[in-house]
């Protein structure tokens, strides 16, 4: 279908490649990425495809299927690009990401098709730019260790959102049938196990709160600020993630009432990460469901990044029968809930959600099953999907 579209859009398909990466859903571990921290998210199998072939005109061409709006750029350019304020500065972002870091920048056609649904919380950048990242390297010899990192630089630099490292992460090396346990510090991820009986279910809320980009930017402010409380009493402190339980305990009572807050919220939710991913290997369904419920009160409450639509989503869901626990997932304000499920029960409880949430917000909830994705790949002719990159240990 994507060669198809892209023989409409350009008139030829012949050396056409096509290259995937997935958009995720973060199980627990939220806002801790930037902290340093650890996070467990899945990948889904709503992805973003990018078709390429080279180009004879010097020049790099992008088109989106679903903005229907191209960028080009001189290849030879692609070191000073300047950003536009739109979606083509993802994979002009790349680019100059990949050129300054010493990769050749062909000239290329490329056409992106996403069924990541933007604004979800459901990682449809770091899908874009994973696959326009793979698509430009094409042949290339690249180290996938730098992939995610040269990405979320993309991000940070050019687009101007100053976000972690999981979103990136994940779709590069995210393990099919598994969750990916990431040590957002060392870059090592682990394939963790989910037990047999669950089912993954994301619910959108559909709304994206434009107070989220500002306060995002605010909470690594706010974090970089408990850093220096902590780093007051324990010098090795270096970021959130050098704070036991035992520390924050002591040092709470003296640290400023937001900034604590705040930090709280980190360091627990890096434990209940740790717990989380135990209580899953003992298959025990209760605790990592009380897990998820605990992680979102926090960040209700502690981090204050959620908002009335999530808050109700999350209640609704933990009052149907079967849900062993939901929460907001990626970086709140909006976007989707992530709900663990007996094996089973996905049917009434798609109904019973969106029948309340329709009556309470008069707003029809997108609901995806989540199975885990592999990672990033290109697509071979047969269209299935390729190994990831080998895991970083
Ligand atoms: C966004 C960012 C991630 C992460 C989450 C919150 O999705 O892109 O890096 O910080 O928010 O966990």
């Amino acid at each position: 279908m994507i060669r198809e579209a892209f023989r409409r859009q350009y008139g030829t398909d012949q050396g056409v490649r096509v290259f995937r990466a997935p958009g995720r859903v973060n199980l627990i571990g939220e806002h801790t990425d930037y902290n340093l921290g650890f996070v467990l998210p899945v990948a889904l199998d709503l992805a973003c495809y990018v078709a390429a072939t080279p180009s004879p005109d010097g020049r790099v061409h992008v088109y989106s299927e679903e903005k229907h709006e191209s960028r080009e750029w001189l290849a030879a350019e692609s070191g000073a690009l300047p950003p536009v304020h739109n979606w083509s500065d993802y994979p002009a972002g790349v680019a100059r990401e990949l050129f300054r870091a010493g990769y050749a920048i062909e000239p290329q056609l490329l056409l992106i098709h996403s069924t990541v649904p933007e604004g979800s919380g459901l990682s449809s950048s770091a899908a874009l730019e994973v696959s326009c990242a793979l698509a430009l390297l094409r042949d290339q010899k690249f180290d996938a260790l730098r992939l995610p990192e040269l990405c979320r630089a993309a991000e940070v630099a050019f687009v101007g959102t100053p976000c972690g490292i999981m979103d990136q992460f994940v779709s590069v090396f995210a393990r099919p049938n598994a969750a990916l346990l990431i040590d957002c510090r060392t870059l090592e991820g682990q394939a963790v196990g989910l037990p047999q009986n669950v089912e993954i279910l994301a619910v959108n809320s559909m709304v994206k709160h434009a107070l989220g980009q500002s306060a995002y930017k605010q909470r690594t402010e706010e974090c970089a600020a408990a850093v220096d409380v902590f780093r007051q009493i324990d010098p090795a402190v270096a970021s959130l993630r050098d704070v036991s339980v035992a520390l924050l305990e002591k040092v709470l009572p003296s640290v400023p009432h937001v900034i604590g807050r705040r930090a709280r919220h980190v360091v627990m939710e890096n434990e209940r990460v740790r717990l989380f991913v135990n209580a899953s290997c003992r298959a025990d369904l209760e605790r990592m469901g009380q897990l998820m419920v605990e992680s979102h009160l926090s960040l209700q409450h502690d981090y204050e990044v959620s908002c009335a639509e999530l808050d109700f989503l999350v209640d609704t869901a933990i009052g149907i029968e079967g849900v062993f626990g939901a929460r907001m997932t990626g970086g709140g304000f909006g976007g989707c809930t992530v709900n663990l499920l007996q094996r089973g029960v996905s049917e009434r409880f798609r109904l019973e959600i969106t029948a309340e949430y329709q009556q309470r917000f008069g707003i029809t909830p997108q609901i995806y099953e989540c199975h885990p994705a592999p990672g990033a790949g290109e697509l071979k002719n047969s269209e299935k999907i390729p190994d990831p990159a080998p895991l970083p240990r």
